[in-house]
């Protein structure tokens, strides 16, 4: 007879966190929001951790190289989508640990016959007025000119003129070499007065460009997630197909951890991909598993050796897993659940686990609700996939400007192998859709909000770690009735834009 479950299932928008004590001590600015992110033993500290506790989604709307570098600068790790060739995908991961904090590699770039009228148009599609003349017109081509606004009048010129007669031609450039530290870069803008300062290598061709304002930034940013040797840190996805060539590809290229991208990954297929990498690298290589919702698959999982477990089904806000295939589980009920065997797992072996929320985050404050129940990170992909650094086309539809996000189960992906049984080799069915976010400018600003507020309400239950919050966080669940309390209610709202919430 089939097993039904006492309780229903529920998501994040059911709860909400009593506040506890808040003690003088409790102020955002001293919260940590490290956290760990594969397995460690008791009294050990992990091999990898993150610096806030988000991490973005395997997917090809949401985890580029451009997203992986924004993200790492924040504390926190991209990985890398799998749903494209291993050169690629390799490629990618490549691309964020040849990243240089502070050097940028530059995404307009122009051959000297490029156009006026051209140039605007690129500044219109990618928001850039600083444009690198090139011999052929690629990042990495011999430098031959900088354009940026200061060398055309648009009123004074003709749309034909070719990017040669205006630019500010190598000759007069000032440039360093790929050689040079970030601060010997930072003191040649502040001595010959520039905005940016063109890096390349010993044949000239363009390697970076460093802008005085990133320098700034840079310098602010204590969160950065580096390795050793202060690169960025990046993950990458992988299946349970091709892993024998893929891990190798994606380890040479530098990933720091990887991760299984299945929708279902209570499976046989997971367990032989872990116990091969296992077998391979032993310990060196992190790589975590999923996706499971209860105790039974978060056991199985941590029996295979997984280094974090992945939690959630058919709660993603592009998935419909659960309407075409009916599996699934309310995601706060999938995380408690799954925490619960994460810390009995603990007691028994010593052996800590992180778990990751997966999907479903639709309010900022979801996040620490997911903490709260015993989530260590959370995955987002509707989220990141908003921002200026997301892959996704950026469009205007009724005059506002929304980005691309499609699942990885949708025709458009075509991931068959994050959802196909059997090994047919394609996608029998969707399982996701294809959609229009409302775009929301740069990540930074978007991540230091949403780390604000979450930092703000650990402060209101008295908490200054994830772990405090974890211990000490007293959840309830709330009624129908009070989910129209919690929003503005009866008064005649001015301005109907919700963003605040998200
Ligand atoms: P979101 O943050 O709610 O947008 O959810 C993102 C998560 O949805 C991803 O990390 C995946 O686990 C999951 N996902 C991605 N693509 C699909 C799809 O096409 N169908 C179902 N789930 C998907």
């Amino acid at each position: 007879m089939a097993t039904y479950y006492d309780s229903v299932s529920h998501t994040f928008s059911e709860y909400l966190l009593v506040p506890g004590l808040t003690r003088k001590e409790n102020v955002p600015d001293k919260v940590s929001l490290r956290t760990p992110l594969v397995k460690f033993k008791k009294g050990e500290e992990p091999a990898l951790s993150l610096n806030i506790p988000m991490v973005s989604a395997v997917m090809q709307s949401v985890s580029g190289d451009r997203l992986g570098v924004a993200l790492a600068k924040e504390g926190g790790m991209s990985f890398i989508f799998q749903s494209q060739s291993i050169a690629s995908e390799a490629a990618m991961v490549a691309k964020v640990k040849n990243a240089k904090a502070g050097f940028v590699v530059s995404d307009s770039n122009i051959t000297p016959d490029t156009t006026l009228s051209e140039v605007l148009e690129l500044v219109k599609k990618t928001g850039h007025s600083t444009m690198p003349v090139t011999e052929d017109g690629t990042p990495n081509g011999k430098l031959v000119g900088l354009v940026t606004s200061r060398d055309y009048r648009v009123s004074r010129m003709n749309g034909s003129e070719k990017a040669s007669s205006f630019m500010t031609p190598r000759e007069k450039l000032v440039t360093a070499n790929a050689s040079a530290t970030l601060s010997e870069c930072n003191d040649l803008i502040w001595e010959h007065k520039l905005n940016t300062l063109p890096i390349v290598d010993d044949a000239d061709h363009l390697c970076y460009l460093v802008f005085r304002k990133d320098y700034a930034s840079h310098k602010e940013n204590p969160l950065e997630l580096l390795d050793d040797e202060k690169r960025f840190m990046v993950g990458a996805g992988i299946n349970t197909r091709d892993y024998k060539e893929r891990v190798p590809a994606l380890v040479n290229a530098g990933a720091d951890c990887l991760v299984l991208d299945s929708s279902d990954g209570f499976s046989e297929w997971q367990a032989d991909a872990l116990e091969w990498i296992r077998e391979k690298y032993g310990d060196t290589v992190k790589v975590g598993a999923g996706n499971v919702v209860d105790r039974d698959g978060f056991n199985y999982l941590a029996e295979h050796g997984a280094d974090f477990v992945k939690v959630g089904i058919g709660g993603g806000s592009i998935c419909i897993t659960r309407e075409t295939k009916g599996i699934g589980r309310g995601q706060a009920t999938a995380v408690i659940e799954v925490a619960k065997a994460r810390d009995e797992w603990f007691e028994r072996t010593g052996e800590y686990i992180p778990i990751c929320s997966d999907g479903g985050i639709v309010y900022d404050y979801h996040i620490v609700l997911a903490l709260a129940m015993g989530a260590d990170f959370v995955m987002l992909g509707r989220y990141f996939s908003r921002f200026e650094e997301a892959p996704g086309e950026k469009l205007t539809v009724n005059g506002a400007y929304v980005k691309e996000y499609w699942g990885e189960g949708s025709n458009r992906a075509k991931n068959w192998q994050r959802y196909d049984l059997g090994g047919k080799g394609k996608l029998s069915f969707e399982e996701g859709v294809d959609s229009y976010v409302p775009y929301a400018g740069f990540l930074h600003d978007n991540v230091y909000m949403t780390t604000y507020k979450i930092r703000s309400t650990m402060c209101n239950c008295g908490a200054l770690t994830i772990k405090e919050l974890q211990d000490k966080a007293r959840l309830t669940l709330v009624s129908s009735t009070s989910i129209v309390e919690g929003g503005a209610h009866d008064v005649i709202v001015k301005n109907e834009d919700k963003s605040y919430n998200k």
